[in-house]
């Protein structure tokens, strides 16, 4: 205590003091340093909390910053009266600092537990009062006001532009070596600050910049340079508002006049204390090292606060505990309730969160039934989701776990594990979204495969068609042929097939075969012809019984023919069906057909439908040896073939679809057109026609 020039000793006493501006701890400490009192310091709220839980050391005093980031002075005084609560905690007193200490604050900081406020830059009166007052616990009314001791000899070459010496040696009463220190204080201090704003502040950058210009405030107002401490205040209001444009245009004008401030305090100093060159350099060479590493942990609070984590906790302590360990490194929501949570999640939609810190004790829903709720719904069922729980218990801890949480964290939280533990879960998170990401490349490019296959398919099944029909109309051509007979010969194989769906006729059969590939096979039934020569195959009369054993084997030759290319190329379904139609589409119900003379179904269903569709064809169309029926008369016929040429079912079947095969006769304009004299020949021909 300084009073008439002497110094009263508080050895015994033990003074905490939080600031988050350094220089301003400087500054106190540099105050208290005649009293020979203990100063801690510490720039964070979070800990001050934790070191008066803990009791030990035990403090007569608290001076504690009104504002900070993360947990500011009245959360840390209401934590320490209200969530403490021992003796101790609930009668220390704390004094609050604030750079704001105006008429009515007073009645405010009492009414948020603080004992009493002083303001900043401190007054060493001021501060001697408080001493005098909450340590010494001497009644002020019975105590001479303090007169501070004035220092003889003024320091010697101390102007520097800015900063008003005078005054600010005065707070110091004239301790030299006090003032010294605050300003050293404000240099270190001051480069650090300004090495994280060397450019400008992008929109998401403006509530950090607006942290680091509160600093620079704090260490200007601290060394009495007020005109640039009240310049950073303007800055540090327009961050916080969102005042991009002033933030921008004035941001340049403004480092510079700190850094100018800076060199000019550097200078005084260096000059005061006859510098030595070597030292200058290691302070240079510290100062710049420093100011890396502020700029590297700058870059990488940049990427990290582009997260978002959403905190659901009623406890307004926890959620200022929380917000204090994690608000400089991600971007923090706090909600007390999960009903808060999901109108939080439907308004930052889609900025969905990264993670979710879910406090199981929390009001309304409760913490599992909101995890439930989250779980359920398809948009936030992959947010990983940290259960946070006052209560150590097992089972409580699978049940969370098993309805999907990714982990637990027991309260109270520490700052490192819980950044960890976030820190993990969000390396595991992007890896899940890589990983889902890489599956869904994958899935498409199987289905642009897939696309790819069914698109080439589709060419080689045209191709073939193509092959297909021109070996037809080729044996078409031979067997002189007129009409689109292999057109209408697929429609009329459609007709009947697509009856004995409806019907359920030889319904085992029907459903084992590909139609895409056994309709088109028919075209091939009549290959085994390109081997029977013309005078054969065109002879304008009727066939002699020799002409007509070769003219049979055409069919054995088209099998033959037809094993021949399936050797040569993959065992193809499609030749398959070709093979049995070529093979049996002669043979007849009663075993009077060729070339085996099977009966019944013996014969195969294919050739079973092929002779009625190729007889029918045959009749309604016009040869050189007979003119073409009319599709009545060729119903007739096929009619009258039931169960000697034909299977009686699929007469039936046919029965039932005759007029639309008529149809079809009179669409191609084959059907009824005379022939040449002299080869009409009705019943007797249908051995020649269907050869
Ligand atoms: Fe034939």
């Amino acid at each position: 205590m300084l009073t008439n020039g002497q110094t009263t000793h508080l050895p015994y006493s033990r003074i905490l003091v939080v600031d988050d501006v350094q220089t301003n701890l400087a500054i106190t400490v540099e105050m208290l340093k005649p009293y020979c009192v203990t100063v801690d310091t510490l720039t964070d709220a979070m800990k001050a909390v934790s070191v008066i839980r803990a009791g030990e050391p035990k403090y007569d005093l608290v001076l504690m910053d009104y504002l900070m980031p993360g947990l500011d002075g009245v959360e840390a005084v209401q934590a320490i009266r209200n969530e403490i609560g021992t003796a101790y905690a609930k009668s220390l007193p704390i004094v609050a600092l604030t750079g704001n200490r105006i008429v009515g604050n007073d009645a405010m900081f009492l009414r948020h537990g603080f004992q009493d406020a002083m303001s900043k830059p401190i007054d060493a009166n001021r501060l001697d009062e408080i001493l005098r007052k909450w340590v010494l616990h001497e009644n002020p009314e019975n105590t001479a006001s303090p007169a501070l001791a004035t220092h003889a000899e003024p320091a010697v070459g101390f102007d520097i532009p800015g900063v008003d010496c005078d005054r600010g040696l005065l707070r110091f009463g004239g301790n030299d070596d006090a003032w010294r220190g605050v300003l050293a204080s404000f240099v270190d201090h001051a480069t650090s600050l300004l090495a994280r704003i060397r450019t400008a502040p992008g929109e998401k950058e403006l509530q950090e910049y607006a942290t680091v210009i509160h600093g620079i405030k704090g260490a200007a107002l601290g060394i009495c340079a007020n005109s640039i401490g009240i310049k950073a205040g303007a800055l540090q209001t327009a961050a916080e508002d969102g005042r991009i444009a002033f933030v921008r245009d004035y941001h340049d004008r403004f480092v510079t006049e700190v850094g100018a401030l800076v060199a000019s305090v550097s200078a005084a100093l260096a000059a005061a204390r006859s510098p030595e060159p070597e030292m200058a350099e290691e302070r240079k060479a510290k100062i710049d090292a420093f100011a890396g590493e502020f700029t590297k942990s700058l870059h990488s609070l940049a990427s990290r606060r582009q997260q978002r984590i959403v905190l659901v906790d009623d406890n307004l302590t926890n959620l200022a505990i929380v917000r204090n360990m994690l608000n400089t490194l991600y971007r923090l929501h706090t909600v007390a309730t999960g009903e808060m949570l999901f109108e939080l999640l439907e308004n930052i939609a889609p900025a969905i969160p990264d993670l979710i810190l879910l406090d199981i004790e929390t009001q309304g829903s409760g913490g599992f039934e909101t995890l439930k709720a989250l779980k359920a719904n398809p948009k936030y069922r992959w947010i990983p989701v940290i259960f946070l729980t006052a209560q150590k218990d097992e089972l409580c801890e699978m049940e969370g776990l098993a309805l999907g949480a990714v982990d637990y964290v027991y309260k109270p939280l520490s700052a490192p594990l819980l950044q960890r533990r976030i820190e993990n879960h969000l390396l595991i998170a992007k890896q899940n979204q890589t990983l889902h990401e890489q599956a869904e490349d994958l899935e498409r490019l199987a289905n642009s495969l897939h696309d790819m296959v069914v698109q080439k398919t589709e060419q080689v099944v045209g191709l073939q068609n193509a092959v297909l029909g021109t070996v037809a109309e080729l044996i078409e051509f031979r067997d002189d042929v007129t009409g689109d007979h292999v057109v209408r010969t697929q429609k009329f194989l459609k007709l009947l097939i697509g009856r004995m769906e409806e019907t359920g006729l030889y319904r085992q059969e029907v459903e084992e075969w590909n139609l895409e590939l056994m309709i088109p096979s028919a075209q091939l039934h009549d290959v085994g012809k390109i081997a029977i020569s013309d005078a054969i195959l065109n002879k304008p009369a009727r066939l002699t019984p020799a002409e007509f054993e070769i003219m049979k084997t055409h069919t054995t030759i088209g099998v033959e023919i037809i094993e021949r290319i399936a050797k040569q190329t993959e065992d193809h379904e499609l030749l398959r069906y070709a093979k049995r139609i070529a093979g049996t589409h002669h043979e007849k119900w009663d075993g009077s057909g060729y070339p085996y003379g099977l009966v019944g179904t013996t014969i195969p269903l294919e050739g079973r439908l092929m002779a009625i569709v190729d007889v029918y064809d045959a009749l309604i169309s016009k040869r050189p040896y007979k003119n073409a029926y009319s599709p009545r008369d060729a119903e007739q016929i096929i009619l009258e073939g039931s169960c000697t040429h034909f299977d009686p079912e699929l007469v039936r079947i046919f029965s039932d679809v005759s007029d639309q095969f008529a149809s079809i006769a009179t669409e191609s304009g084959g059907a009824g057109s005379p022939g040449r004299p002299g080869f009409v020949a009705v019943l007797p021909a249908i051995g020649r026609v269907a050869s």
